[in-house]
């Protein structure tokens, strides 16, 4: 195992992803920042300098779990302080499993501004992958808007609510395209032929097979990817190999990733279009395209053909579908415990607070503490967040999932849920309408420092009786993020055995900044000194530790 040295500055770059030029934050100059690559077991050292200037910076490694790091998981005001504007913060953390993971600011609404990329880890040479490909290429998709971070923020903190709307466009590896001849831009602003904005290539050789590592960091968009005339064989889902199944689109959540592989077995006297596009909300954003090009065709001649324009995007049985095809890999699965020793049930909610809006989990809306979780328990500063535990369940008689709620006021509280240390948990996500009549929204949930066993998916009200019976103890793939479809519930197992506090939320960034999220804490007393960098805000104001 090596330690793999990274040093990384954080700016504000006038950039053009889609053709509109706008303020984006750029990791040493780039957005998608650059990609980490490392074998298992490597220790991955992050140098970051928050050259920001005016703005405080945190950065999560998603996907990793930081098994004995819990002070580097990123996560702002639950494992550090911000790092302030002109300080270097050092992210130390082994990469303990090889797979295809994420990483992206976390904090405020950073991640749409643009600091995102991946990580790849790569398996010890010995080890044998359950199938074979020629060439490994790796596909970020992003869903981008042209407000800024503040503007966003500050819409989705006043009375009246200013929603953040749908997204301008998608990025396919950093690339969209915005319709620059809209007579309402200024001049200078959005210049179609932009070098920037021409569609990123994925150039291949005809007969060869391609691993495409693709990875979903929209803010809001649930999305589908596909490439017109191939066929995509899924055979990762966050890090985990998966009994192969085709499919034409692949369907991605912000916050997941997945490997398919891509034969190019078709006419290789042309190109083909690469596409994404909007799920589950009805759309208004253009589609983003990519070329598929077979060599040695010319990269930039355009495909003959007309876009496919993906699946439609209230196809939810599509897309239940999907969600019920993963399954572990035959020769790679991760024995899961035979019941839990706690359940959990959280019924996500959209809600009104004294005229905010808000979203909810058991009608409690999460507000992050000053001073992060982890130091506070730690250190036994009880007053630094709200004392009273949130609820392991809701009034699941009662309440009506498919209505809008009669009361839809909730409560906010920076109160966490505390795990037996070692313990198993199981956690029913339940979905419900929102404040808007027949209407529920796609919630992808991703936990922190740790991977879960997908235990199931359905639509509807979960029964306790019926529901866990169907539960899928035999193959389930482990994951880190999840869907939670419209008007259904997901079902997971954890193991509560990874020392830290860790969040577990909804990853559409807007809901999590509303509150769509809760904390668990699990071995705490386990954790020797922690690091004196973590340290530096709320009643850690004066880097001592208490
Ligand atoms: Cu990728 Cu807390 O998120
Ligand atoms: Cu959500």
């Amino acid at each position: 195992a090596r330690f793999r040295h990274y040093k990384w500055d954080v700016t504000y770059q006038y950039k053009s992803p889609d053709c509109f030029k706008k303020l984006i934050i750029s990791i040493n100059g780039e957005s998608p920042g650059p990609t980490i690559i490392a074998d298992q077991g490597d220790t991955i050292v992050v140098e970051l300098k928050n050259s920001l200037v005016t703005e405080n910076l945190a950065v999560h490694w998603h996907g990793i779990r930081q098994i004995g790091s819990p002070w580097s998981d990123g996560t702002e005001a639950v494992t550090q302080c911000p790092i302030l504007p002109g300080d270097t913060f050092i992210y130390k953390f082994v990469v303990d499993r090889a797979g295809t993971f994420l990483y992206h600011a976390h904090y405020g609404l950073q991640k749409e501004a643009g600091l995102y990329g991946f990580i790849i880890v790569a398996n010890p040479p010995n080890f044998t992958e359950p199938f074979t490909y020629d060439y490994d290429q790796r596909i970020i998709l992003n869903d981008w808007y042209h407000k800024s971070a503040y503007e966003q923020g500050t819409g989705l903190s006043s009375i009246p609510f200013g929603w953040v709307g749908e997204p301008q466009s998608l990025l396919i590896n950093g690339r969209g395209k915005f319709n620059c001849s809209l007579p309402s831009l200024k001049t200078g602003v959005c210049n179609a032929s932009n070098p920037e904005c021409s569609p990123y290539v994925l150039a291949v050789i005809p007969g060869r097979t391609y691993r495409l590592r693709i990875g979903s960091l929209a803010s809001l968009s649930s999305l589908s990817f596909e490439i017109e005339g191939h066929n995509l064989t899924v055979v990762e889902a966050d890090g985990h190999y998966v009994e192969p199944f085709v499919v034409k689109n692949i369907y991605l959540y912000s916050g997941e990733t997945y490997s398919v592989l891509l034969k190019a077995n078709q006419d290789s006297s042309r190109n083909y279009w690469a596409i994404t596009n909007v799920v589950s909300r009805k759309p208004s954003t253009p589609n983003a395209l990519a070329i598929l090009n077979y060599i040695p065709n010319d990269a930039q001649t355009l495909p003959p053909t007309v876009p496919p324009t993906g699946p439609l995007w209230n196809d939810t049985t599509a897309r239940l579908a999907q969600s019920l095809a993963i399954k572990a890999h035959g020769g790679h699965i991760i024995p899961i415990p035979a019941k839990a020793d706690r359940t959990i049930v959280l019924l996500n909610t959209q809600n009104k607070l004294n005229g905010y809006t808000k979203w909810a989990i058991n009608n409690v809306s999460l507000t992050l503490p000053h001073t992060p979780y982890l130091i506070a328990l730690k250190y036994n500063l009880k007053h630094a967040f709200d004392q009273t535990i949130p609820p392991d369940n809701y009034d699941s008689e009662n309440y009506d999932i498919f209505n809008v709620a009669k009361n839809v006021n909730t409560t906010s509280s920076s109160g966490i849920y505390r795990l037996k240390f070692n313990s198993t948990v199981d956690v029913i996500l339940q979905n419900a309408n929102t404040m808007n009549a027949n209407d529920s929204e796609t919630h992808p949930w991703h936990l922190h420092g740790h991977d879960f066993w997908v235990l199931g998916f359905g639509t509807g009200k979960f029964n306790v009786s019926e529901d866990s019976k169907k539960f899928n103890l035999v193959n389930p793939i482990t994951k880190n993020t999840v869907p939670l479809h419209n008007y259904g519930w997901t079902a997971v197992r954890f193991h509560a055995n990874n020392p830290g506090v860790w969040l577990f939320h909804c990853h559409v960034e807007s809901h999590f900044f509303l509150g769509m999220s809760v904390v668990f804490e699990e071995g705490i007393e386990k954790l020797g000194e922690l690091p004196s960098t973590i340290l530096g805000c709320g009643e850690t104001r004066n880097h001592h530790r208490p």
